[in-house]
């Protein structure tokens, strides 16, 4: 079978999602019109049982290593919700791994009795490791990168562009608006994809508020400027509410490179209260891809505008 390696299709088709690169937006526009589809079905009971016999007989494994609540139980659902059975490892300390099996052989173990790898791991490029491999053997299985390390979530920043694809709909789409990203710019892995997905809409202007050491990586600030129509920077989160049409906020995320420092007051700095919601216009919204720590206080749950819990 000739898969194409650098994005891992055959014939056009995704073989396996390993990272955020390889969405085009046509492709994009593929999966949103696939998942209002099959929202849709799901509404009723001959569409839900349509979905369910979809994969029925197929199994899939969540080989989940490092610590997850919404990527680990969203991917259980929607098997659940296609038919499929699930299998779970969630620790390297409890598989062969701890015997000296290597990375590489625990996967193919896996490939012996599932259709479908999805892999939550803490260090950058093993999902496109496994999916190389499975190239290279003509194993016919496919791979799902559900985060790896601080470097990249593409099916997050689906869902992220799916809620933004969601909410624009009705007001000319993602193209030309501004979004406000906040936070822990440098190590968040969900608003990097996020970051790659909004570069394949046109217009868009991106507004960053981070402490210092926080600031968007260089490779992405490349990116960026070259890509959107405007970026601004700022350490003050007030400098841009005003003008956002979706605001992206991100925990600090201390598990990555510890030796970074942030104070509390620097956190606090850039979270939302209730003042600084009352500067954002009637039809924006609030994003996060959650947990969340104190960067959203639960009181803007009501708010009408807070959109992270539809975006779970
Ligand atoms: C994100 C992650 O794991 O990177 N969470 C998630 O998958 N919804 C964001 C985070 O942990 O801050």
């Amino acid at each position: 079978m000739a898969i194409d390696r650098t994005n891992f299709t055959y014939r056009g088709r995704l073989v396996h999602l390993v990272h955020t690169r390889q969405f085009v937006r046509p492709l994009l526009e593929d999966m949103f019109d696939v998942a209002d589809a099959a929202r849709r079905l799901n509404t009723s009971r001959p569409g839900a049982t349509y979905l369910k016999e979809s994969l029925v007989g197929r199994r899939a494994l969540l080989y989940f290593v490092q610590p997850s609540t919404r990527t680990f139980l969203s991917f259980q659902a929607a098997a659940s919700l296609l038919g499929m059975s699930t299998a779970e490892v969630r620790s390297r300390e409890i598989s062969s791994e701890m015997k000296g099996e290597s990375p590489l052989d625990s996967l193919r173990t896996f490939a012996m009795y599932h259709d479908l790898i999805i892999i939550r791991y803490p260090e950058p490029g093993f999902s496109e490791q496994c999916a190389g491999f499975f190239v290279d053997h003509d194993l016919r299985r496919h791979v799902i990168n559900g985060g790896s390390g601080k470097d990249d979530h593409p099916t997050q920043a689906l869902l992220d562009m799916y809620t933004l694809h969601r909410e624009f709909y009705s007001r000319g789409g993602v193209d030309g608006k501004r979004i406000l990203l906040v936070g822990d710019l440098a190590r968040g892995r969900a608003v990097r994809s996020l970051v790659h997905l909004l570069t394949r809409y046109e217009g868009v202007r991106i507004d960053l508020v981070s402490p210092p050491q926080l600031r968007l990586a260089d490779d992405l600030m490349e990116v960026s400027r070259k890509t959107f129509e405007d970026v601004r920077e700022s350490e003050e989160i007030e400098d841009f509410l005003a003008d956002a049409d979706a605001v992206y906020m991100t925990r600090v995320q201390s598990e990555y490179e510890p030796h970074i420092e942030v104070s509390e007051s620097a956190i606090e700095s850039y979270g939302l209260t209730e003042d600084r919601v009352a500067m954002m216009k009637a039809d924006s919204v609030i994003m996060h891809p959650l947990p969340r720590r104190n960067e959203i206080p639960i009181t803007l749950d009501r708010d009408p505008r807070s959109r992270y819990w539809e975006q779970v």
